[in-house]
């Protein structure tokens, strides 16, 4: 505790201490002990219709009996946000006979009522300190309002941006996803909730992106690629984790006994609880292999599904299945004991019910939507800048703001539905207009009815006002119903008529930037030969537009880094950095090399990528030791200037080949980053510590492989850096 509460001291400074105490994780020694008692005891006195209850998972809405509660036959509820409804299904299970909290779970994915950039806005800018910051204040508000279970992390890995749900991720790239799987779920109990890592497993590799779609994995990129941010997000505390809705390699997520049993709980000796996803367990059905709803539910328990969410068949069925013998009263038991066991980890059975009149003034706090500021900041990503287009020079008198997107609703205001306060979003022209200078006029069209632009409410009031500026910051992406679960596109170009406006904006010629806040990397081709600057942000919440005009005016230097490889063409996808090689490398573009006949191989904005308003450069790339035993250490480092007159950050990456090994190894692999402020006309060293034992790889049977040779390291300011140095990997 005393450990915890000084981290906490050192990442979030004195204001957070009682935050800190009411951070909630795996309890050790003694006090993990005496839980297992209390655990069996309780199991002791347990009916089976209350062993099955603890397993019932039921949502706010129509069909949500109460009675159910009061009755010891729910154990946890979700989508309750409102601090008097979660108060009263927290008075209500006092009048349950053995009294069991409930777990009150939330997707509260990237806020509760501060929002802070999509989580793949977050991974853009590669500070997980700042990333960790986010959860807290997250989770810190969820539990202010009673939450205390949220299903996130989301640490699906996706290179196939047609998928709608990207945008929960933290992109391609499994070291970037794992360290902020990690941060994420830090972040979540120090602020007080559970995390619920998720989806286990492969949910981001449905087939040609479409949601729910079967995933063939093998089990070497199943082990290299998916599971390590799970397995980052379970050292760093994840207490529970949610099962995917998809078949994996022909076996449904839920019923995987290989993975939720013989992984999860052997291999990885994960403790905490298992819940199936929205009604995935009866969908069971659906995959084909139950003939109905008991059998599912047998199916899933027995794979090792803990909790049934919103399907109600654990509810209906399971106490039946017990009692024909079909299901051991062991195999109850254990699902039981592991919900009991995080209730009691989490400090349920002492936590007072949530402070219904407290709640409102621990929400949008000043400190929370500072971090949420500075979160939308690191996140912007200046994809294309020419002629020094951005910052907004001192010459231009006049901007024309276009596009719906820009203003957050008609009301400008965006009411919170938990009644906690409002949301107050700065609309983008408000914000350019106290970043820029008094002199500057700043006018506005919305052009769209909807911020998703899908249709004109006015275009030629739009160009006429774009005619009119200096310069046209036109602001566009994705809204509405194009992004998140169930969203799946085939054609990744702006929605709806926003190409038709941007196109005629350009024909102005005038200077046009285009924002794009977007859920995924949209194709951006025709964009990149014609705009003068792209500023790319995927939402960034409550405080995005205002970061977005501190950037444009120049008061920020943008320092998000692409976190998943934008394409040129859908065509290409999928488009990831860590390709391996093959045997016909692209050379001179002739036939039977790899390549498309009519596209290029490359992304167009590549992993890592990232312009700022200052010049960095890299100099004098070193390693320790010319050989480095296979349980050491290689110490890199670099020295990283900045050229220009503007300080900045800049994200310094390590990437890694191994030329010749056992099996064939990718042409990159990112192994390590810092984001470093560095003054202007400054030279800073960073250094790295590489531990060749995570060089390896797994093979086809999934083991892991380490080999020994040479190790190509590159250092630089995306996947593309160019600084070389290298070391020879040595058997001891
Ligand atoms: C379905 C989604 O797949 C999952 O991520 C989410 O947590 C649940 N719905 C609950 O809302």
């Amino acid at each position: 505790m005393i450990l915890r509460l000084f981290a906490a001291l050192l990442t979030c400074g004195f204001a957070t201490i009682a935050f800190a105490q009411q951070g909630v994780g795996w309890k050790a020694g003694p006090e993990a002990a005496a839980i297992e008692r209390k655990v069996d005891a309780l199991i002791g006195k347990m009916t089976l219709e209350e062993k099955v209850g603890q397993l019932h998972l039921s949502g706010r809405g129509e069909g949500f009996d109460i009675n159910q509660v009061k009755a010891g036959r729910m154990g946890a509820v979700m989508n309750f946000v409102v601090p008097q409804e979660v108060r009263q299904v927290q008075e209500a299970v006092r009048q349950s006979r053995l009294k069991i909290p409930l777990i009150i779970g939330l997707d509260a994915v990237h806020g509760f009522s501060t929002y802070f950039p999509l989580p793949l806005g977050q991974a853009s800018s590669w500070n997980p300190q700042l990333i960790e910051q986010a959860a807290y204040w997250t989770g810190r508000e969820a539990s202010a309002a009673g939450i205390n279970w949220t299903f996130a992390p989301m640490v699906d890995m996706s290179r196939d941006p047609r998928w709608g749900r990207v945008l929960e991720g933290a992109g391609e790239d499994v070291h970037l996803a794992s360290v902020v799987a990690a941060a994420r779920t830090r972040g979540y109990q120090r602020g007080g909730v559970a995390a619920s890592v998720k989806h286990f497993v492969g949910y981001g590799a449905g087939e040609a992106g479409r949601d729910y779609n079967s995933t063939w994995i093998p089990l070497s990129q199943l082990h290299d690629l998916h599971l390590p941010p799970f397995k980052a997000a379970f050292e760093a505390g994840a207490m529970t984790a949610m099962a995917a809705f998809n078949a994996l390699n022909g076996m449904p997520a839920t019923a995987h006994r290989g993975m939720l049993t013989d992984l999860l709980r052997g291999k990885w000796g994960f403790r905490g609880f298992v819940t199936s996803d929205f009604g995935s367990i009866t969908e069971l059905r659906l995959h084909g292999i139950a003939k109905d709803d008991a059998e599912a539910a047998r199916k899933a328990l027995l794979a090792g599904i803990d909790m049934d969410m919103m399907g109600d068949v654990f509810h209906k069925h399971l106490a039946n299945e017990v009692k024909a013998g079909r299901v051991p009263v062991k195999a109850l038991d254990e699902a039981v004991r592991r919900v009991l066991r995080v209730k009691y980890h989490l400090g349920l059975f002492d936590r007072p019910d949530v402070d219904v009149a407290a709640a409102p003034s621990l929400m949008q706090t000043e400190e929370a939507r500072k971090v949420a500021r500075q979160a939308a900041r690191e996140g912007v990503i200046l994809l294309k800048n020419d002629k020094a287009t951005l910052p907004i020079a001192p010459a231009v008198k006049s901007v024309a703001v276009i596009g719906a997107m820009a203003v957050p609703e008609d009301e400008r205001v965006w009411t919170d539905p938990a009644g906690l306060g409002r949301r107050l979003v700065q609309p983008l022209p408000d914000a350019l207009r106290e970043q820029l200078p008094a002199d500057v006029t700043v006018a506005y069209e919305p052009a769209f009815t909807k911020n998703c632009g899908t249709e004109f409410k006015d275009k030629d009031a739009a160009v006429k006002a774009a005619a009119a500026a200096d310069l046209v910051v036109a602001m566009l992406g994705e809204d509405c119903e194009f992004m998140g679960e169930g969203a799946s596109r085939t054609d990744l170009g702006l929605p709806g008529v926003q190409q038709e406006l941007l196109a005629a904006l350009v024909s102005t010629g005038k200077p046009v930037v285009l924002v794009l806040a977007t859920g995924r990397p949209l194709v951006l081709s025709w964009a990149d030969k014609h705009v003068a600057a792209i500023v790319q942000t995927f939402h960034g919440g409550t405080e995005g537009r205002a970061a977005i005009a501190e950037v444009l005016a120049g008061k920020a230097n943008p320092a998000g880094r692409v976190p998943m490889s934008f394409p040129r063409s859908v065509g290409q996808i999928p488009v990831y950095y860590d390709q391996l090689p093959t045997g016909r490398p692209q050379k001179i573009r002739q036939r039977y090399e790899s390549i498309f006949m009519d596209e290029a191989n490359e992304a167009l904005y590549p992993f890592g990528f990232g312009l700022s308003y200052s010049r960095f450069s890299y100099a004098n790339p070193r390693v320790s030791s010319e050989k480095v035993a296979m349980n050491g250490v290689a110490e890199i480092s670099v020295d990283v200037t900045n050229q220009s007159e503007r300080d900045g950050q800049e994200v310094v990456q390590l990437y890694v080949r191994q030329p010749v090994a056992e099996r064939s190894r990718p042409l990159r692999q990112l192994k390590g980053f810092d984001k470093v402020f560095v003054k202007a006309g400054e030279t800073k060293t960073v250094r790295f510590k590489l531990e060749a034992r995570t060089l390896g790889t797994h093979d086809d049977a999934g083991r892991y492989q380490l080999d020994p040779g040479l190790i190509e390291v590159y250092l630089g300011g995306a996947s593309l850096a160019q600084a070389k140095t290298q070391f020879e990997i040595t058997k001891p």
